[in-house]
């Protein structure tokens, strides 16, 4: 085992606890992405890894040792732990081969010619040969991110740590990066990576962290956490779920309310208008049908409204629809009439109806 990191705590503040109790334990060889929400602590936990910031209580181990022990060489571990940032953070009056060459002279005690030699390799692994005597400020953000990661390598670390590397750059450079990084991974480095790039993540990652609520709320084998996840929250996460939620008290619908509400959500998460106009048709179809079934008095005393909640996935191109009410059983899909049932069928063919307790609900997926 390379790193654990035990009951783990970061308080900036009273109010401010990203990490409330975080534990794992990373593998040599691990390609870990950290995936999840801004401000729950993705950032915070790289920085307690690497020691820029100290946890306010839990151990972490890295290599054998308890890096929060007493006279512990937080020196000695920066050799061993690599760092690449969202900024690069070269040195801007160094040469991109002296920025690379730096860190081993300097800390390692490597002579300049061994130094160099090695930056050569390295910057011609990630694709710079003929940039090693430019400035960085001379250099894209794709090539200045390039170097970066080859000055982390130079050090030879025994694990390297990225923080959304590709999310300060413009969106044509995101590929060399990524493609340095993939070909870094396949090569066995150890790499932590905390990132928004869900099918890199996917593709390059042997496992997954998704935090959230103070901690790593689930994790998993990258296949499992993409495709089947256990807990909701992630789910919702990585298919990127954008929820809509709509209630009224009433049996009396204000159905143009509801539209210009849902049609102002499909808008600002671009759902597609024939899909929009599905959603709508099964609303109305089926509010109208509890509405009736209200006023004829079928629905007993327990009637206190609607709950609509659609839940786009951006990934799926789909919106899961729940209708919730209370009152007597009712299942409004086999209620209506021939055309409401060939109406409802069309728009969403998996609807279905279900009772708990003196709750009613229907739900079903629009494509
Ligand atoms: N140095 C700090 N002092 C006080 N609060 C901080 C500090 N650094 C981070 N925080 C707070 O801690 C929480 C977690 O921040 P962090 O940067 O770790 O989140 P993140 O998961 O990396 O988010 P993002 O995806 O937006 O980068 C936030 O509420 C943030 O405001
Ligand atoms: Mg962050």
């Amino acid at each position: 085992m390379l790193i654990k990191a035990e009951h783990l705590r970061k308080e900036y503040s009273p109010g401010i606890v990203p990490i409330k109790d975080l534990n794992c334990e990373i593998e040599k060889g691990d390609v870990v992405s950290i995936i999840g929400p801004s401000g729950t602590g993705k950032s915070t936990f790289l920085n307690l890894l690497n020691r820029l910031e100290t946890p306010t209580s839990g151990r972490i181990w890295f290599d054998g040792e308890d890096t929060t022990s007493s006279g512990y060489d937080l020196c000695g571990m920066r050799k061993k732990m690599g760092m690449v940032f969202q900024s690069f953070n070269l040195f801007d009056h160094l040469t991109i081969i002296e920025n690379v060459m730096l860190g081993p002279v300097k800390l390692l005690g490597k002579s300049r010619q061994e130094a160099y030699d090695d930056a050569v390799r390295l910057l011609t692994t990630v694709g710079l040969s003929d940039r090693g005597l430019s400035i960085p400020r001379e250099l894209s953000g794709g090539q200045q991110q390039r170097a970066a990661i080859a000055r982390a390598m130079a050090m030879n670390p025994k694990v390297l740590l990225f923080d959304e590397p590709t999310s300060a750059l413009d969106p044509t450079m995101v590929g060399e990066v990524l493609t340095v990084m993939r070909n870094l991974a396949k090569s066995g480095v150890t790499m932590l990576i905390v990132t928004h790039e869900m099918s890199f993540a996917r593709e390059v990652s042997n496992r997954v962290f998704y935090m959230d609520e103070g901690g790593i709320y689930e994790e998993g084998a990258s296949s499992v956490i993409f495709k089947n996840p256990v807990k909701e929250k992630t789910r919702q996460f990585i298919k990127n779920v954008k929820v809509f939620k709509w209630s009224t008290a009433e049996s009396g619908v204000d159905f143009i309310g509801l539209r210009s509400k849902f049609e102002t959500f499909a808008f600002q998460n671009m759902i597609l208008p024939d899909i929009t106009r599905k959603v709508m048709m099964l609303l109305e179809e089926i509010i109208a049908q509890i509405s009736r079934e209200e006023r004829d008095g079928g629905l007993s005393a327990g009637f206190d409204g609607f709950l609509v909640t659609a839940e786009y996935s951006d990934r799926e191109r789909e919106v899961r629809v729940e209708i919730k009410w209370n009152g007597a059983a009712f299942d409004p899909l086999t209620c209506g009439d021939e055309y409401s049932r060939i109406l409802i069928r069309h728009v969403c063919k998996d609807a279905s109806w279900d009772r708990t307790e003196d709750k009613n609900r229907v739900q079903g997926t629009v494509r």
